[in-house]
């Protein structure tokens, strides 16, 4: 099978085939998405909660993410890769968002990167793709803008905001992104957009009408016992697996019945005789 691009995904949408994406941030993990015939593993910036145990998205650094997108890379053959500019390294100038988006490129080998922000970030997302990087755009619950919002908050809930983020994804989709993700949106406002605009929308608390989903692979695999948001469905709960099975080798090393033959090497027993 040939390797996932931004042309194979507008064609899924043009074929009305949904896309699938799910986040990814090591080596092992990427390995089980291409092989499970994701379209996209998302290097995101959610890392900063459920690898490095941070409250938020907002302490990530482009370090953590070229490293952590360097490790997926590595994992993939036919998934597409796309990673996540953290907070801050869009912000400041045009040429510095510039030169973060090409790092996560040329240093962390992915296809593409992903933003977030509507109308105010089309300018930096031009630049970026004059200097021939795909982007992804996202709109919606945008976890960067925790404090603006006040919470992780359901967003275009009224008249004013759905608007907005209908013409937040028409600037988008004008700007040159290749697909758009829509967080915490109504389903039916999530709907609409899909329908307004040509590139597929990827949802994640946005309703089933989106051209393609996402979820936090942490989230989905259930391996956190904590809260997960109302979107989450656990598809596998390999929490209390893990420590059904951690318990089990503590117990037999405990007990000397780990490590048994069949885990340890052999030496003549002659070469341990001649020991002193
Ligand atoms: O960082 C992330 O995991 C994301 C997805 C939730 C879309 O941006």
């Amino acid at each position: 099978m040939a390797r996932i691009t931004t042309s194979v995904l507008r064609e899924k949408k043009r074929k009305g085939e949904k896309i699938t994406m799910l986040t990814a941030y090591d080596y092992s993990t990427a390995i089980v998405l291409d092989e499970a015939g994701i379209d996209i593993a998302l290097v995101g910036d959610s890392l900063g909660n459920v690898i490095l145990g941070y409250e938020n998205t907002l302490a990530v650094t482009m370090d953590d993410m070229v490293h952590h997108t360097k490790a997926v890379v590595r994992g993939v053959k036919i998934t597409m890769v796309v990673t996540d500019m953290p907070f801050l390294s869009y912000h400041i100038s045009i040429p510095e968002s510039v030169r973060n988006a090409g790092r996560l490129i040329q240093e962390g080998g992915a296809q593409a990167v992903k933003l977030e922000g509507g109308q105010e970030r089309v300018d930096v997302i031009k630049a970026i793709l004059d200097a021939e990087i795909p982007v992804m755009g996202h709109i919606g619950l945008t976890p960067q803008s925790v404090h603006q919002f006040g919470g992780f908050k359901v967003q275009g809930r009224d008249l004013e905001t759905a608007k907005r983020l209908i013409e937040d994804a028409k600037a988008l989709e004008r700007a040159g992104v290749f697909s758009i993700v829509l967080e915490g949106v109504p389903a039916a406002l999530a709907k609409r957009i899909t329908e307004e605009v040509t590139v597929p929308t990827i949802g994640i608390g946005a309703g089933p009408d989106c051209d393609g989903q996402v979820l936090v692979v942490n989230d989905m695999l259930g391996l956190f016992q904590g809260h997960v948001a109302k979107f989450v469905k656990k598809f596998a709960n390999l929490h209390p697996l893990m420590v059904e099975a951690v318990k089990s080798y503590s117990d037999e090393v405990k007990a000397g019945t780990f490590p048994a033959t069949e885990h340890c090497y052999s030496i003549d027993e002659e070469i341990i005789d001649k020991l002193y």
